[in-house]
């Protein structure tokens, strides 16, 4: 090898690591776990639930409306068909909409752009969100936990609101305990 042709190469892998490293960056600050936010906070009892049905709340709870009307702490509680709890963040992973839930065809739907999220899972199965690259093609989920009560407690969010979560690393049920 010639020494202009290791000097062209050592150009262009300091090119590489000039363009690509702020990238790098730039996907660390877009999709990290969300921290700092856990919060045991009682969303329902399961008497308040029924197949199909469905709780808006917000969470982590302030008390003050100014604050917990802000969209990234909108959550939906839902009660799938068979009787499985799941929660979800109620900001589309696309451009930050609030999908509402569809009980009878077992989806949440963003009314900006139309992405749709089935509600076993989160993960977006029809419109833009549908493209984008795992794992910022699925809402975060919460943490939930249900006491000999029947009280349901949200106690932290799995994923990073807005942004998507690691839904091939963590099922749904695993993020659902009996207490
Ligand atoms: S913001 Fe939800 S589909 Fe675009």
């Amino acid at each position: 090898m010639t020494a202009r042709r290791r000097l062209l190469q050592g150009i262009l892998a300091t090119a590489a690591i000039v363009v690509v490293s702020p990238f790098t960056q730039l996907i660390n600050f877009f999709y990290r776990k969300e921290e700092g936010k856990a919060q045991r906070q009682k969303i329902a009892n399961l008497k308040d639930l029924s197949p199909g049905s469905y709780i808006y709340f917000s969470y982590p709870q302030t008390g003050d409306p100014k604050v917990d009307n802000d969209p990234f702490r909108q959550f939906v509680l839902i009660m799938t068909s068979d009787g499985q709890l799941r929660v979800y963040s109620r900001v589309c992973v696309h451009l930050w909409c609030l999908p509402s839930y569809i009980p009878s065809r077992g989806q949440l739907i963003c009314p900006c752009h139309g992405s749709i999220y089935r509600n076993s899972d989160g993960v977006a199965i029809g419109g833009p969100a549908a493209y984008q690259p795992y794992p910022t093609n699925a809402l975060p989920m919460g943490r939930i936990e249900v006491d000999n009560n029947g009280d349901i407690w949200m106690v932290g969010v799995e994923g990073r609101i807005g942004y998507g979560r690691e839904w091939r690393n963590v099922k749904p049920e695993d993020l659902v305990k009996r207490v």
